[in-house]
């Protein structure tokens, strides 16, 4: 049985059928980060998710970063963007990922995730995984450690997980 946060959670997620195209119902995650009260729950469940100490969050642009940058402050870490192509300025660390037409890219800073560096990575939604999977790849050209991977919901009908086998990972709710 789900917990008082997560029923929470799964009312301030608004479905929006047919965005950003026919037949795609989109998550909404607005009117859950405007509830104050229930947006530093939430914060703090994905935090205490984390396995042991960790050193860095790495969130994935954009929605990643909005949960991602307080789970890090919440936990002490540091805080890592993980951007889109073309936006950090020195050199980088890229993964590559498959979108549903073409492909895309996410950077890390090259000096910014030390070897041996305990990493937590946090995202909005788990959807296909591709975009975690990227990311988890790149943290490991980094010379960081992948301990856990927060996810604020999964959309489970997706299989996204098959794709981060052997890594633990952490959902407040499942749709
Ligand atoms: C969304 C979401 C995840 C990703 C999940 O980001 O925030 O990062 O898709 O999808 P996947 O599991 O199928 O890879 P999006 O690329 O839409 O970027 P945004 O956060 O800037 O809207």
């Amino acid at each position: 049985t789900e917990d008082q946060l997560a029923a929470r959670v799964r009312e301030l997620i608004h479905d929006v059928p047919d965005y950003p195209e026919p037949g795609v119902v989109f998550k909404d995650i607005t009117p859950l980060l405007a509830d104050g009260p229930v947006f530093r729950a939430v914060v703090d469940r994905m935090a205490a998710a984390a396995p042991g100490p960790v050193d860095l969050v790495v969130g994935m642009e954009a929605r990643g970063f909005i949960l991602g940058a307080p789970v890090a402050a919440a936990l002490g870490a540091g805080f890592i963007p993980a951007r889109k192509a073309g936006k950090l300025p020195r050199e980088t660390v890229t993964g590559a990922y498959d979108l549903e037409y073409g492909s895309a890219v996410l950077e890390v800073h090259a000096d910014t995730i030390g070897h041996g560096a305990r990493v937590l990575v946090v995202d909005d939604v788990l959807a296909t995984g591709g975009t975690a999977a990227a990311t988890v790849e790149l943290i490991g050209r980094t010379g960081g450690e992948v301990v856990g991977l927060s996810f604020l919901m999964e959309l489970t009908f997706l299989h996204g997980r098959e794709k981060l086998a052997g890594q633990r990972l952490d959902v407040v709710v499942g749709f």
